[in-house]
């Protein structure tokens, strides 16, 4: 695989969707060739998965758990794999760290189980960078709520304030412990200098080693 593996990470409302687009456009112009997709969906199964997820059903956390790896399990093999075996940057609008951070810390669902999922679904494949845009929880809900009625907040935007807490102080941790494949980006700045800040850890990020014979990529 040639390509890189770039998640966004953050709190309801930190602004990824606006930030994984306008990231893909300054990369597009520097004449690299990405692909967008999101978690959970990305591919036509994962896109009816996500509906169930997001819509009104009762899902206890061991399905909803499973069912986001079915549908992780599906976007890997194809959309996330090929694009990357093809020399493309993925960006990748939530991913396996969500799990750790919303089934994990939010549901309270152990990290070794999801760990064994991790494992089995996606092999030794794991972000190259990921991109946390922290956001104090209050500011999230107020972004959130926005003049919207509760009914129309999907089940997880339906949550308390304790378990939004959860999910932050879960990503927080990760990005704690490996400071090499993790940036936590301020995501109450100004939408343009966030992105500048993106891009600017794109390019500070500790490369992997090109395959012997292979020149380096062009950097963005
Ligand atoms: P998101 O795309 O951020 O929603 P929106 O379209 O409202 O911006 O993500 C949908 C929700 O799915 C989000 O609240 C977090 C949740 N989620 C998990 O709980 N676990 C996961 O593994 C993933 C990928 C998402």
């Amino acid at each position: 695989m040639t390509g890189r593996f770039v998640t966004f990470e953050g709190l309801d409302g930190a602004g990824k969707t606006t930030q994984v687009r306008a990231v893909a456009e300054a990369l597009g112009a520097r004449g690299i060739e990405v692909a967008i997709t999101r978690e959970p969906g990305g591919t036509r199964l994962g896109e009816r998965l996500r509906a169930i997820l997001l819509g009104d059903e009762r899902i206890i956390p061991d399905a909803e758990l499973l069912l986001l790896f079915a549908a992780r399990a599906d976007h890997l093999r194809t959309r996330i794999r090929p694009a990357l075996g093809r020399g493309m940057w993925v960006l990748c609008d939530r991913f396996t760290d969500a799990s750790y951070a919303y089934q994990g810390g939010g549901r309270g669902i152990p990290a070794e189980r999801i760990s064994v999922l991790e494992s089995w679904v996606q092999r030794e494949l794991r972000p190259d960078l990921t991109i946390f845009l922290d956001l104090p929880v209050e500011v999230s809900l107020a972004r959130i709520s926005g003049g919207l009625f509760r009914e129309t907040r999907d089940r997880f935007e339906r949550e308390h304030l304790e378990f939004f807490e959860r999910v932050r102080a879960a990503y927080l941790e990760r990005c704690r412990r490996r400071p090499d494949r993790y940036r936590v980006i301020d995501a109450g700045l100004d939408a343009p200098e966030v992105t500048r800040s993106i891009l600017e850890a794109l390019q500070t990020e500790r490369e992997p080693e090109p395959p012997a014979g292979r020149p380096r990529p062009a950097r963005a």
